[in-house]
């Protein structure tokens, strides 16, 4: 039953803080504990912009020149653009959801909900139905995967009633042995140990999902012979692009370099105008050992740079090479360059082989939501969700063909592997001095500036000194410190918003951030001991996605916002909810900003679902529009094109430290076990979501 409370005074609060560690160790091998793998001297840019102009004689600094020539004919900033909907209300007027601890779903007023599928739902013909104490890989082959992600809806229907029946495609990130299992035992050699490993490999991946929409609202599952599919870690998938064959990619069971078996921990992702769906690898270094036993040191040091454990990954250890030696990098070194990719599906052939497209570089995959430039090539946004990691983007040098006659749709599945892969340089307007950590706006009323989109490879040209093509795109991380990117709090979802045009980066969090040894505050990334995140508004110049110059804001600095670091967009913060933690975005036909929140309870309050308009009055005027079950972090989100309806995926209910299936956190959704689960949430009178 759906709980709605009156207030937020009424609620229980269980007073927890932080993230679990067990959320930790099984979803990123516990990165946060660790120092970040970034280590490369690679300054900030604004501080070499502030040198450039103490000294009146910059032009001999050659490159450097280029900076200031630059700054000076920069486009004009975000806010002096006209707003296209400027002074337009945002129609959002559901009555915001308060903050919460509760073990449910909790949405507006006047709204419902129910659950589309859920971890270990049967899901190809055939398939056994769920049972938590007889799991088997084979079922689970068959089943829903665990740890639900990223959500995108592909329409299947008749012109007109284009959100009655669709194709529902979603990642699923992790898997979390103490949650899955009873008497889990990490150190187990047994054939049940081995069949456990088995199964979690199987709850790895991607699900294809024929759904339906219900007549009482929201949408149910159709077990369709035709489309559903299960794509796992064991799934064949071909590398593609210029890094494809390269040496570092060729293993003992693939000497071409060119396949490889399955994708690991997909997180967020995108979905193609083409019609196709792309999923993000991120936090794949976690499922290898001993990369310190590499041989070759320049493969060591790769292996390093992308936090990869000399032995043992430092924490969330799976011992996955006692039943898969080609996660033991002394048996096979070059297994683990062969993750850490844009995976693309065809969703509507069930046959199609995924592909793993190098084109988009190799590092800690969130997103890659595309758009179309001016001219009508493909732009993914990418983000490398680690500390002081960077973003990216890429333009394809092909222009997608329309239609979705044989001929567009063999053309459209070129486009990702021919383009050029830049990374993000930010440069702040204000002095360095005014940008102290606390979140104190500085003199000029902004934290803002200009950009440049750096170009590291161009098909087989590289950008980079030293490095081939292949290199920059099997070792990006390394390409991008050389060229002076721009260290970011945690990059998540980075999307283009289609009615203003503009790009919306969500920074998801980085304590480390001023710490001793670590970057300080800058303009991009002003806060020190940044535990609560913030979103980035950037404006390419324009207006076009290929454009390599933008200007850029801080749009959010998220927190409680009692805190006087917090900043809504100049919003009066009275009326805003409290969030932390931003990771994936989405849009609504009116361009209001959608967040979902991973904040890992660094607020005492389950995550959620917020809304948050960009233009008009109410822009900053951010409400929570829902909060998921205890322990569950929110995922998704994705309105269908009707606005009727929004899905939530909520990943990872209950994972609470010392929870276990004899004393689980979370009975969500059944009263029973945990279980990771879609959910399509509706207004009880049929209307638009949000308004
Ligand atoms: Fe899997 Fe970056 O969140
Ligand atoms: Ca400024
Ligand atoms: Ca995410």
């Amino acid at each position: 039953m759906k709980k709605r409370p009156e207030t937020a005074e009424s609620l229980p609060i269980l007073g927890h803080s932080g993230r679990s560690a067990m959320t930790c160790a099984y979803r990123c091998g516990s990165a946060c504990a660790r120092e970040a793998p970034n280590t490369s001297d690679n300054p900030y840019f604004g501080d070499i912009l502030d040198q450039v102009l103490s000294r009146r004689g910059f032009l001999k600094l050659g490159a450097a020149a280029a900076i200031v020539l630059y700054a000076g004919a920069r486009p004009s900033p975000a806010g002096a653009q006209p707003a296209r909907n400027g002074g337009r209300r945002s129609g959002l007027t559901f009555e915001p959801v308060p903050p919460n601890d509760l073990d449910d779903m909790i949405v507006p007023s006047g709204y419902d909900y129910n659950v589309v599928v859920r971890w270990g739902d049967p899901i190809l013909p055939g398939a056994p139905e769920f049972d938590f104490e007889n799991q088997t890989a084979e079922a689970q082959s068959r089943q829903f995967g665990y740890n639900c992600d990223y959500v995108a809806f592909f329409p299947l229907s008749r012109r007109g009633r284009e959100s009655e029946r669709a194709l529902l495609v979603v990642n699923h990130e992790y898997t979390n042995s103490e949650l899955m299992f009873r008497d889990f035992d990490p150190e187990g050699t047994s054939q049940e140990d081995l069949e456990r490993i088995q199964i979690e490999l199987m709850a790895h991946g991607i699900s294809v999902v024929e759904i339906r929409r219900r007549r009482q609202g929201g949408y149910e599952m159709v077990r369709s012979r035709r489309y559903n599919r299960r794509i796992t870690a064991q799934t064949p998938m071909e590398l593609t692009g210029p890094a494809a064959g390269h040496p570092w990619l060729r293993t003992s069971t693939d000497p071409e370099g060119r396949t490889v078996l399955g994708c690991l921990n997909n997180c967020a992702g995108g979905h193609t105008p083409w019609g196709t769906y792309l999923s993000g690898e991120e936090n794949f270094n976690q499922y290898f050992v001993n990369a310190g036993m590499v041989e070759d040191r320049a493969k060591r040091e790769s292996y390093e740079r992308y936090g990869f454990g000399e032995t043992l990954p430092p924490f969330g250890y799976r011992g996955w090479e006692r039943t898969e030696e080609r996660f033991d990098l002394a048996e096979e070194p070059n297994e683990g360059f062969r993750f850490g990719y844009v995976v693309e599906v065809d969703p509507f052939d069930p046959d199609f082989t995924p592909r793993k497209r190098t084109a988009l570089g190799r590092f800690k995959h969130e997103g890659a939501e595309t758009t179309l430039s001016r001219d009508g090539r493909p732009v993914a946004y990418m983000g490398d969700d680690e500390r002081f990691d960077y973003i990216y983007k890429f333009v394809s040098s092909r222009k997608m063909a329309k239609g979705n006659g044989p001929r567009a749709r063999k053309h459209n599945l070129t486009l990702l592997d021919h383009g050029t892969l830049y990374v993000a340089r930010f440069s702040g307007d204000s002095p360095q001095q005014e940008i102290d950590g606390s979140g104190e706006l500085p003199s000029d009323g902004a934290f803002d500036g200009t950009g440049e989109w750096v170009p590291l490879v161009s098909g087989e040209k590289s950008f980079v000194p030293g490095m081939s093509a292949a290199e920059v795109l099997i070792n990006t991380r390394v390409a991008a410190d050389k060229v002076g990117a721009t260290k970011m709090d945690r990059p998540e979802d980075i999307e283009r918003n289609p009615v203003n045009g503009r790009v919306y980066a969500a920074l998801t969090n980085n304590t480390r951030r001023g710490a001793p040894g670590n970057p300080g505050p800058d303009e991009a990334n002003p806060r020190t001991d940044n535990k609560h995140g913030h979103v980035l508004e950037i404006s390419e110049e324009g207006d076009d996605p290929a454009a390599t110059r933008f200007t850029w804001k801080v749009f959010l600095l998220c927190g409680d916002p009692d805190d006087s670091s917090t900043y809504f967009a100049g919003f009066d913060k009275s009326q805003v909810s409290p969030i932390s933690s931003p990771d994936n975005v989405t849009f609504d036909e009116r361009g209001n900003l959608w967040i979902a929140s991973d904040s890992a309870r660094a607020l005492p309050q389950n995550d959620g679902f917020f809304a948050v308009p960009v233009e008009g009055p109410e822009r900053g005027y951010l409400r929570q529009f829902l909060t998921v079950p205890f322990g569950a972090e929110a995922c998704g989100p994705r309105i269908t094109p009707d606005e009727r309806t929004i899905f939530c995926a909520v990943q990872h209910p209950g994972e609470v430290d010392g929870a276990s299936p004899d004393d689980p956190a979370s009975r969500w959704p059944d009263g029973e076990q945990p279980r990771p689960s879609v959910v399509s949430v509706f207004r009880q009178d049929r209307g638009r979501i949000g308004s």
